[in-house]
């Protein structure tokens, strides 16, 4: 496990990230024309997902930020959501969701910092494992994070 690099920070999501996080998103897809009062109305909403049956705060929606601390720059975002399941008595499966790393900040392993980090986070509150959908051409970088091919996506669009 990588850890974070000097000059870089992970947290939890904020308000203030609003435009940076929607910067690098708009890198991994159409993100739309999201207002900050939705984003805000969108991170409450995470706030009040708690995990069943938990007194310790866990929750399912779990985005994380990576900062570059001197300038305050959203240089990467990504999610573990986690799933209460009836299957496995009742066990928990998290989901990483919305990768995305700034143009500016590639290449200089935030990418991997933030997924190793993403997946202990999922370790932590309790998942027996960790799984994601991706392109073919992002299935080397997933590899050099300790992913392996498991299943094939399907979908329908509405
Ligand atoms: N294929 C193979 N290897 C790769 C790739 C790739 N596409 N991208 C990075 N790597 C390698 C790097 O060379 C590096 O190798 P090393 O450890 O031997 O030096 C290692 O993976 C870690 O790379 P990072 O520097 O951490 O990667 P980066 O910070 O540039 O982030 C990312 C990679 C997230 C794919 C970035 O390019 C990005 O944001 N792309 C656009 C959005 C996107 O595709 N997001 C993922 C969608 S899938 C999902 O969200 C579940």
């Amino acid at each position: 496990t990588n850890s974070t690099p000097a000059g870089f920070e992970i947290r939890r999501i904020e308000s203030r990230d609003f435009a940076g996080v929607t910067t690098a998103l708009s890198g991994l897809t159409t993100v739309g024309d999201l207002s900050q009062s939705q984003f805000d109305d969108i991170l409450a909403y995470w706030d009040t997902q708690l995990l069943p049956g938990r007194t310790d705060g866990a929750r399912s929606y779990n985005t994380s930020v990576i900062i570059e601390s001197a300038t305050g720059r959203v240089a990467a975002v990504g999610t573990v959501f986690v799933e209460k399941k009836l299957i496995h008595a009742g066990g928990l499966v998290g989901h990483i969701e919305d990768i995305a790393v700034n143009p500016d900040f590639r290449g200089k392993q935030l990418g991997k910092v933030l997924i190793n980090h993403l997946s202990a986070l999922g370790a932590s509150l309790g998942c027996y494992k960790v799984i994601l959908d991706c392109d073919e051409k992002n299935v080397g970088f997933y590899e050099k994070c300790g992913y392996s091919r498991a299943g094939v996506e399907m979908q329908v669009r509405m």
